[in-house]
């Protein structure tokens, strides 16, 4: 199977079928998520989800770029994108082509994604110009969580709307196949979608956008911290496996398991199966 690409996403502008996003991390996920997913990305976001950080701002290359490995190798249709850790990309367009073309490299990824807008016109056409397909990703950026106080909604003010407009513009401009809109209130997040012809993918930005990702954490629910408005769970994972702990708990201090079906037994011993049918190792 080959998998989706930058240039067949890019094509999907106004799409019947909103293109459908998700983030993955681990390979076990990336084969769950694969097959209902146009694009898994490696986000940043792993800093909170798996590793336990206040915010993006700690993840490192090395974290990236062994989750992505994890994630390619576990996946066959989706288009897979790594996330530029903060740090990596900001001091000029050479810093940030190294750090993509390691990425690139190392995982096999197909393209990269950074946060920010009229700033980074320059380093993504360098990226562009030199054949790494780029994800932009404008709106509430989390890398600035800390220069902007918080997690603020974008597109209150006329001057923030204008932001947005050249942010978006100059992510087109500069060459990227789609851009990622966070944290924008619905109006504005409908007018910048028709404003450029690359896809827009919605986080928190409405059903206005040519495609929707979320943190699969989030949907899922297997989060630390309370998720944010637009993350519409799904399910209550962290309910399921705390259930399911609980009778392991629970099982093992009354000796109830493991039971004969989980143990190996001497050879022949009376009215057992033979351990060496068993599927897995003897
Ligand atoms: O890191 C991430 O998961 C992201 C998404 C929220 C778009 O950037």
């Amino acid at each position: 199977m080959s998998r989706i690409n930058p240039a067949l996403l890019q094509a999907r502008k106004n799409p019947d079928q909103p293109i459908v996003c998700l983030t993955a991390y681990t390979a076990p996920m990336a084969a769950i998520l694969d097959p209902y997913c146009d694009l898994l990305l490696v986000g940043d976001s792993l800093g909170m989800a798996l590793y336990g950080m206040d915010n993006t701002l700690g993840v490192t290359l090395d974290m990236i770029i062994n989750h992505t490995k994890a994630v390619m190798r576990a996946s066959e249709r989706a288009c897979i994108v790594a996330d530029m850790p903060y740090g990596t990309y900001e001091d000029n367009a050479d810093q940030a082509l190294t750090t993509a073309q390691t990425l690139m490299r190392e995982t096999g990824c197909q393209a990269v994604k950074l946060e920010g807008g009229v700033e980074f016109e320059e380093t993504i056409s360098h990226l562009t110009r030199n054949n790494i397909p780029v994800m932009g990703h404008i709106g509430l950026q989390p890398q600035s969580v800390e220069k902007e106080g918080g997690y603020k909604v974008k597109g209150k003010t006329d001057e923030q709307k204008e932001k947005l407009f050249e942010d978006a513009k100059a992510v087109e401009r500069a060459g990227a196949f789609s851009v990622v809109l966070e944290g924008t209130i619905e109006p504005v997040a409908q007018e910048v979608t028709k404003a450029v012809s690359i896809p827009v993918i919605g986080i928190g930005a409405s059903v206005a956008c040519d495609g929707q990702i979320l943190v699969t954490e989030d949907m899922i629910g297997l989060l630390q911290s309370r998720p944010p408005k637009f993350a519409k769970q799904y399910g209550d994972l962290k309910t399921v496996i705390g259930e399911m702990v609980q009778t392991y708990h629970r099982e093992v201090q009354a000796r109830e398991f493991p039971t004969a079906d989980y143990t190996y037994h001497a050879p022949h011993a009376p009215g057992q199966k033979s351990d060496h049918k068993s599927k897995t190792a003897a």
